[in-house]
């Protein structure tokens, strides 16, 4: 037994690891192990000799036992201090933000833009890029004839043959999601939708895919002087200026009546693009009182509710605020003009912390 206890103490004390230690379990302890095998024996032994070896062999079980789970103990102490040497991580050491890339001016100022709504008390919603028809344009009061259509450069998409359903369309602007948060939420409901919306359409200040942020607003005391004063809010804040100067055009859409087209006093000296001076005029968006026949078509009583949407493209504004003068280059991915227009990752916009400093 001595012979036993000295083999088996040693090979615990040798092993490596939990594999080996299991190992030595099991032939030393184990249902099939030595010290078992001895147990077997005591049944041919006289009384006598029972009374010594039966105490003596569950003491060594015991022993081993003992042994084998201090060692186990020991050697996960060794797995944790080898962890905690080479996962260490020095949290002190200041962050490289600029190391893994920049944020695009684009979202930025939706950043930016999401947080200023967000204190006027609008939340975010969400809609499809590929957008039904009857969204994008019959539930906005645009039916199949209508020249606005026309003039919205659509892209259609493919049916396949035989397939007489009208097409579904890349969104040609965020108003669908009016519709959709309507027929989801009801009344009353205060939300903004930033996304890419998509024309036919190619110069200096339009790119086929661009990005505009639709508002909405609908209650039973919600007027023309409410959407007044939220858009220069809004436009004040953004610019973190008190002095923009915001010429309101009347105007027409489909899906307000009345409607207004905001412009933003700016001049392009040079190739430069600035705000807030100069005799030019960059239309930023396009708002008006919801029709009747919109709020009906997103499952809303026209003649309970009533309120404001309005349009921002928010690539143009991203130009005038960071006096970027050329919208095609936001979609280049060209990496020198991302290092000089992008900005710090880890900066979020706020509006007490600053938005774009
Ligand atoms: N959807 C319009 C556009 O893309 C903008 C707009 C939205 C106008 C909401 C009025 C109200 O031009």
């Amino acid at each position: 037994m001595d012979d036993l206890k000295a083999k088996y103490l040693g090979q615990i004390a040798e092993a490596g690891d939990e594999n080996a230690l299991e190992a030595i379990r099991v032939s030393a302890v184990g249902k099939k192990g030595e010290v078992a095998l001895k147990m077997r024996e005591l049944g041919k032994m006289t009384p006598e000799e029972r009374q010594v070896a039966g105490p003596a062999l569950n003491a060594l079980k015991d022993e081993i036992n003992s042994a084998l789970s201090a060692k186990k103990a020991a050697l996960a102490d060794v797995a944790l201090d080898e962890r905690l040497r080479t996962e260490w991580l020095d949290v002190t050491l200041p962050t490289r933000p600029r190391r893994q890339g920049s944020i695009h001016p684009v979202s930025q100022a939706t950043e930016e833009l999401t947080a200023i709504f967000a204190e006027l008390g609008f939340s975010v919603a969400e809609g499809p890029r590929i957008e039904t028809d009857w969204h994008n344009f019959d539930a906005l009061n645009i039916p199949g004839h209508h020249p606005a259509r026309a003039e919205m450069d659509t892209f259609y998409m493919h049916r396949a043959e035989g397939d007489e359903r009208p097409p579904h369309v890349l969104r040609t602007h965020t108003s669908p999601v009016q519709i959709r948060s309507m027929e989801k939420q009801g009344a009353p409901i205060r939300i903004i939708c930033p996304g890419g919306v998509y024309r036919a359409d190619y110069d200096q200040t339009h790119t086929p895919m661009f990005h505009q942020v639709e508002g909405l607003a609908i209650d039973k005391d919600i007027s023309m002087a409410n959407l007044k004063w939220v858009l220069e809010e809004f436009v004040k804040a953004f610019f973190e200026v008190d002095d923009v100067e915001l010429r309101f055009r009347a105007s027409h859409f489909p899906f307000t009546e009345p409607s207004a087209e905001v412009d933003i006093r700016c001049s392009w000296d040079n190739g430069q693009l600035k705000i807030g001076e100069g005799d030019d005029w960059m239309e930023i968006l396009g708002s008006g009182m919801v029709h009747p026949k919109v709020i009906a078509a997103g499952g809303i009583d026209p003649d309970v509710y009533q309120g404001f949407a309005f349009g921002i493209g928010i690539d143009r504004l991203a130009m005038l605020k960071y006096g970027i003068p050329d919208l095609r280059a936001f979609f280049d991915s060209d990496l020198r003009w991302l290092r000089h227009y992008g900005f710090a990752a880890l900066d979020m916009p706020n509006l007490h912390g600053g938005l774009s400093r």
